[in-house]
């Protein structure tokens, strides 16, 4: 008996929530466009997934885990930034650092949705935002 589909190839999971539950897509996407949504991602990471207007997920996700220390932040949507409260770091929307201690840009994770299932996978090719080889690979 094979165990329910819950992994794909190139090592895509399910998002899950805080109990272990794959969240249907539905429910993210009925949040406000702009919204960031956690989920439990790869290794149960914590990883916001980005609303998008109609109805979209952003096909980055973003994993929160400070590249200082490894605290988890919140979104401040006023300021359009990831702010971390241990040591102030900052972030843009897409993970770059605007402010240190953080040393990197926070890790990206690709999320894409298929029939209401959200699936997160591996970001293993060149980093968007710095175009070089991912720190995390
Ligand atoms: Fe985030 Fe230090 S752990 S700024």
């Amino acid at each position: 008996v094979l165990p329910p589909a819950e992994s794909g190839e190139d090592g895509a999971i399910l998002a899950k929530d805080i109990l272990g539950n794959p969240i249907p897509a539905s429910q993210i996407l009925a949040e406000a466009p702009g919204t960031r949504a956690l989920v439990a991602g790869l290794a149960g990471d914590p990883t916001y997934l980005i609303v998008e207007e109609n109805s979209c997920l952003n096909s980055m996700g973003i994993v929160n885990n400070c590249t200082h220390l490894g605290c988890t932040f919140p979104w401040n949507s006023v300021d359009q930034q990831f702010q971390c409260p241990c040591h102030g770091s900052r972030y843009s929307a897409d993970g770059s650092v605007l402010r240190g201690p953080a040393p990197l840009p926070l890790k990206l994770v690709h999320v894409a949705v298929r029939n209401n299932q959200i699936w997160i996978s591996p970001w293993t090719e060149l980093d968007p935002r710095t175009q070089a080889q991912p720190w995390w690979v």
